[in-house]
C-alpha cells in the first residue's frame, strides 16, 4: 500500500513531514510520502550534506551492531529504530547470530506499522519484534510483554540511541532517562549513541545548521544539537569502548568509503559498556 494511504487508513495526519520518513528519504529509502521529500529538498537547499550525515550516521549503526555481535552480545533493543529503511539492524544481527533477538522501539505510529509488514514479509517475528513507545517512558518500554518476550534482562544488552537523542530537549532529562536504562541492565550491556553536535564545525556548516533546526519546527518534533561535553556527560557511568567519543566515520571504520568528507564534524558517536 502507497505510504500515505497508510497514513490516511491509520488516521495519522499526512499534511506535516515526520522525522522518521525524512530520515528514510535521506537514505533513499521508500518508507516516505511526497511531502517528506519536498522537506528533504528543502533541508538539502539549507544543510547540502544532509544526505552523507545521515548514510554516515546509518554506516556507524552498522558497524556497532557487528561489533556487539562480535563481542558475544545476542540481544538488541534499539530505540528510535525508524521506518524499515537501508540495512536493518535485525538483518545485520541475524547475520551474524541467528540466535539473536532484536526489538525495536519508535514512537511513531507508521514506522512501526511498516517495520512490522517487513518483519513478517520476512519471517522473523519469532526473534524481532517491534513496540509504539516513547524514550522517556524507560518502563513502559522495558516492561513492555513484547520486550520481555524477546529480552532477558539477567543477559546483557545492546541499547541503541543512534541519531535520537537530537530529539530529546533538556526539559527531558536525558541524562537520568540513560541513567535509568542503564540501571535495568546486566553488566556488559553497550549503549550506542550518536547526536547532532557542532563543535567542531565551521562557521558556514554552523549556519547552515542553525537554518536546519529552524526548518524542523515545521515538522512534528523539534531538533537540538549538544556538544561533546555534553555527550560524555550521557555516557556517564558507562565505560567508553575505543576509540571513544569520536565522529561518525572515526568510529572504527572498516572502508575508506565510509568517510564522506562534506559530513564530517556534523554528529558526535560512541559505544559505552556496562561494568
Ligand atoms: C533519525 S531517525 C533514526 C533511525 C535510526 N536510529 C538510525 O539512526 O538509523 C530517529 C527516529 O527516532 C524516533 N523518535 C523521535 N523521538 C522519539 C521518542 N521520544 N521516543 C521514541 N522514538 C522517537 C523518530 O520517530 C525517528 O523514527
Amino acid at each position: 500500500m502507497a505510504v500515505v494511504a497508510w497514513l490516511e487508513a491509520a488516521g495519522i495526519d499526512a499534511t506535516l513531514p515526520s522525522p522518521d520518513r525524512v530520515y528514510d528519504a535521506y537514505l533513499g529509502g521508500s518508507h516516505n510520502t511526497a511531502v517528506d521529500r519536498s522537506f528533504v529538498d528543502q533541508v538539502e537547499q539549507i544543510l547540502p550534506p544532509i544526505k552523507p550525515l545521515a548514510r554516515n550516521n546509518r554506516s556507524f549503526l552498522r558497524r556497532a551492531v557487528k561489533e556487539a555481535a562480535a563481542a558475544g552480545i545476542t540481544q538488541f533493543l534499539d530505540i528510535g529504530s525508524g521506518a524499515p529503511t537501508v540495512g536493518n539492524v535485525h538483518e545485520i544481527a541475524l547475520r551474524a547470530n541467528p540466535e539473536a533477538h532484536v526489538v525495536y522501539v519508535d514512537s511513531n505510529t507508521i514506522a512501526v506499522q511498516s517495520s512490522l509488514i517487513k518483519l513478517q514479509e520476512q519471517n522473523v517475528t519469532d526473534r524481532v519484534t517491534m513496540i509504539q513507545e516513547d524514550l522517556r517512558n524507560p518502563d513502559g518500554i522495558l516492561d513492555h510483554p513484547q520486550t520481555r518476550a524477546l529480552i532477558d534482562f539477567d543477559k546483557p544488552v545492546c541499547l541503541q540511541m543512534v541519531a535520537l537523542l537530537h530529539f530529546i530537549g533538556d526539559e527531558d532529562n536525558p541524562a537520568d532517562l540513560i541513567a535509568h536504562y542503564r540501571s535495568r541492565l546486566a553488566p556488559g550491556s553497550l549503549l550506542v549513541m550518536s547526536h547532532i553536535a557542532l563543535d567542531d564545525a565551521s562557521q558556514e556548516q554552523k549556519d547552515q545548521v542553525a537554518a536546519f533546526l529552524d526548518a524542523y519546527k515545521n515538522t512534528t518534533t523539534r531538533l537540538y544539537t549538544r556538544t561533546k561535553a555534553e555527550l560524555e556527560r550521557l555516557f556517564e557511568g558507562w565505560e567508553l569502548q575505543e576509540p571513544g567519543i569520536v565522529h561518525l566515520q572515526d568510529w572504527r571504520p572498516d572502508n575508506p568509503v565510509d568517510r564522506e568528507p562534506s559530513a564530517y564534524h556534523l554528529a558526535w558517536c560512541g559505544v559505552g559498556r556496562k561494568a
